[in-house]
């Protein structure tokens, strides 16, 4: 028996659904168990390229069977449209696909009182959300309001919950003259949807748990990162779900005791979308650099990714939080190119040295990082096959941010294709 969960342990981005796939080889069942389509993870397969919001990444792994948990946010006709887009690609869902009866559902109400949230905050203040209607999703599951995936089965009941709620939210968006919902049009589009995706709507929380009992290889996938997490992140530029370790047995009914191994994505440099305190970010060449050939735009926005050195005082946080056995570290190639390579190790903030990342996002807004450099390798990383097989100077940066961040290195990546990675032993 074998249930890993892998999540990211920067801001998000850290290439996740590439490990993932990966991982599922011999995996199988893949659980999403937070977040909704904010994520975007990325996977080539041969010459073709797949980006995945909602669905997991076990889709391209033909016996693989998926699972959209009770803890993600669903968005019923993005989700339609994602499977349709995939069923054209040659991917079947019969058999292999299931969405939580209890997963809560996003409405375009959602995503309008998300922007109209973001409007109404002190330009300083914006938090850069992605407006998928994430937060506000969740802030009615928190308040009880929310509509769940099961009543998507009573379509009678489903129009007439949808419409209560719609009604609703409309007086709001109205109160502040910003554009309200069109509930025909929706509904007309819902209905399409709830139909569409019934057959997959099942109670999730016996078949993970069946198939753990069972000796299934399960693998939780997470979305966004760690220092996204509503209680770790830099709150409040934050999501609004844990994104840590944690949530994968609450996001899905499964207990920690089947829990056996945890893998920490992290990318060898920092990245970040979206406002919030990012001590290493670089506003030179340097980061201008590493945003051109790691190619960091967003998966889902297409917003640029703000880039910057590695950050091991939040990593290491990071790794301690989700309990991070294993270390994938992504997007090595990026670096081939530069000369000095340099490494946050403590913060200053207020004239005063931290070692641990702190809770205050105001005094992390103030955090000047305190670097540790080494030369760069300047030499091609992308062909490499194996550990000893990477230049000496790379394998050194490997071995020293993963000793600053207190965990193994399992597996490394060197660029987008699915062959591009190896695994590492130590
Ligand atoms: P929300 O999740 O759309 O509410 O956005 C909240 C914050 O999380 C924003 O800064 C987003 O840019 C960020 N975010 C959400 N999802 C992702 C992701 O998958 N990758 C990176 N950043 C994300």
């Amino acid at each position: 028996m074998s249930t890993t969960i892998l999540v990211g342990l920067q801001w998000g981005d850290e290439g996740k659904g590439k490990i993932i796939d990966v991982l599922t080889k011999d995996v199988g069942m893949v659980v999403r168990f937070q977040g909704g389509n904010n994520a975007g993870h990325t996977v080539e397969i041969g010459n073709d390229k797949y980006v995945l919001h909602l669905i997991p990444s076990g889709i391209f792994r033909k016996k693989t069977k998926n699972i959209i948990g009770n803890g993600v946010v669903v968005n019923p006709v993005i989700l339609k449209e994602e499977m349709e887009a995939l069923s054209q690609s040659g991917v079947s869902f019969k058999n292999r696909f299931e969405i939580s009866t209890r997963s809560h559902l996003i409405f375009q109400y959602h995503c309008l009182i998300d922007g109209l949230k973001e409007q109404q905050r002190n330009p300083e203040k914006k938090i850069g959300t992605t407006k998928r209607g994430i937060g506000p999703t969740y802030g009615d599951k928190a308040a009880r309001r929310g509509i769940r995936a099961l009543e998507m089965l009573d379509i009678k009941r489903f129009e007439s919950r949808f419409r209560e709620e719609a009604e609703y939210y409309n007086t709001i968006l109205e109160g502040f003259d910003f554009e309200k919902v069109d509930v025909e049009t929706e509904w007309r589009k819902l209905k399409e949807a709830a139909e569409f995706l019934a057959p997959y709507i099942k109670d999730t929380v016996l078949t993970v748990n069946k198939a753990a009992s069972s000796g299934k290889k399960i693998l939780f996938e997470g979305a966004q990162g760690m220092l996204l997490d509503v209680d770790y992140g830099t709150y409040p530029y934050v999501t609004s779900s844990n994104t840590t370790t944690g949530a994968a047995c609450t996001g899905s009914g499964l207990s920690p005791k089947y829990i056996t191994e945890i893998y920490g994505v992290m990318k060898a440099y920092c990245t970040r979308v979206g406002e919030g305190p990012f001590p290493t970010e670089l506003f030179n060449e340097e980061g201008e650099t590493i945003r051109k050939i790691g190619s960091e735009f967003g998966a889902t926005t297409g917003r640029p990714r703000r880039c910057g050195w590695f950050d091991a005082v939040s990593a290491k946080y990071s790794c301690m939080v989700n309990g991070t056995d294993k270390l994938a570290i992504t997007k090595l190639d990026v670096l081939d190119k530069l000369k000095t390579l340099k490494v946050c190790t403590a913060y200053e903030i207020d004239g005063i040295q931290y070692k641990a990342m702190p809770s205050d996002t105001e005094l992390m807004e103030k955090a000047k990082p305190i670097y540790e450099e080494m030369a760069g390798w300047q030499s091609d990383t992308s062909k490499a096959k194996s550990f000893d097989e990477l230049p000496l100077q790379a394998q050194n940066y490997l071995k020293w941010i993963a000793e600053l961040v207190n965990a193994d290195i399992g597996i490394i990546s060197v660029g987008p294709k699915r062959s591009q990675t190896f695994t590492v032993f130590p």
